[in-house]
C-alpha cells in the first residue's frame, strides 16, 4: 500500500514550512508546536519563531520571559518552557542520541525529529497516523510518515472518512467504517486552564500584585515555573 500512498502524496502533499528543512532544531520547534495546536494555527507562529530564534543557541540565550511571551496564544504554555530547556540542553551538550532525554520530547516527537531531521527509518505515530495504521492493517516505513499524516488529516478522517478520495480504499479492510465518537476535550471556557491562561497573559505585559490574582492559578503557574512570586509581585521568570 505504501507505493499507492506515495503516488497520492506526490499529487496532494500539503505545503508546510517545516517540510522544507532538515534542521533538527526547526523540526523540533514545529513538532512541539504541533503537539497540541492545529496545523493552520502553527504555520505563521513557526515562521515567526524561527525568524526570531533561528538556532538552538539563539533560543538558549533568550530570557525565559521572552520565550513565554512569544508562546502566547499557542496554548499549553509549559511547552514553551520545555522547548527553551531543550534548546539550552542542545546548546550546552549537542543533540542526545536518545532524544527523549530532552524536556518535552516523548516517543512521538523523538521519532518525528529522527525521521524528518536525521532521516532515520522510524514512524512517528500521532493520532492521525495511528488511525490509518489501524484501519489499513498494514505496515509502512518511515518514508511514508508525512504522507500518512496528510492522509489522516485530510482523507482518513475519524468520523467521516472520505474513502471515495482514498488511494488505499480498494485494499482497506475498514473501508466505509467510522470511528466511535471519542470523548471531546473538556471545555476551555470556565475551566482552571482558562484561569491559568488569563493570569499568565496578564502577567505577560506587567507584573501583578499577588493579592489581586487568582490564588490557585498563581500557585499552579508557579509550580510549573511559568511565573515567580517575589516581593508580593507575580511576574514572568527572568
Ligand atoms: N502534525 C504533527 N507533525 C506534523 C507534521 N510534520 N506535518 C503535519 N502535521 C503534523
Amino acid at each position: 500500500m505504501e507505493e499507492l500512498l506515495q503516488a497520492w502524496y506526490r499529487a496532494n502533499e500539503r505545503d508546510l514550512p517545516w517540510r522544507r528543512t532538515t534542521d533538527p532544531y526547526a523540526i523540533l520547534v514545529s513538532e512541539v508546536m504541533l503537539q497540541q495546536t492545529q496545523v493552520e494555527r502553527v504555520v505563521t507562529r513557526y515562521l515567526d519563531w524561527l525568524e526570531r530564534w533561528p538556532t538552538a543557541d539563539a533560543l538558549a540565550a533568550a530570557p525565559t520571559a521572552d520565550v513565554i511571551r512569544a508562546w502566547q496564544g499557542l496554548g499549553y504554555n509549559r511547552r514553551a518552557l520545555a522547548l527553551h530547556r531543550a534548546a539550552r540542553h542542545v546548546a550546552a551538550h549537542g543533540w542526545p542520541g536518545d532524544l527523549t532525554e530532552l524536556p518535552g520530547v516523548g516517543p512521538y516527537t523523538a521519532a518525528a525529529v529522527r525521521n524528518f531531521a536525521f532521516g532515520d527509518d522510524v514512524l512517528p505515530v500521532d493520532v492521525n497516523v495511528e488511525r490509518v495504521l489501524r484501519r489499513t492493517q498494514d505496515a509502512f516505513t518511515g518514508a511514508a510518515a508525512q504522507a500518512l499524516m496528510d492522509l489522516g488529516a485530510t482523507v482518513c478522517l475519524a468520523r467521516i472518512p472520505r474513502c471515495d478520495a482514498c488511494p488505499l480504499a480498494a485494499r482497506c479492510p475498514s473501508r466505509g467504517t467510522r470511528d466511535e465518537p471519542t470523548r471531546r476535550q473538556s471545555p476551555f471556557e470556565g475551566s482552571f486552564r482558562q484561569r491559568r491562561a488569563a493570569l499568565l497573559r496578564a502577567v505577560t505585559t506587567q507584573a501583578k500584585h499577588v493579592d489581586e490574582c487568582d490564588e490557585d492559578a498563581v500557585h499552579s503557574l508557579e509550580r510549573d515555573g511559568l511565573v515567580v512570586v517575589d516581593g508580593g509581585l507575580v511576574r514572568l521568570p527572568a
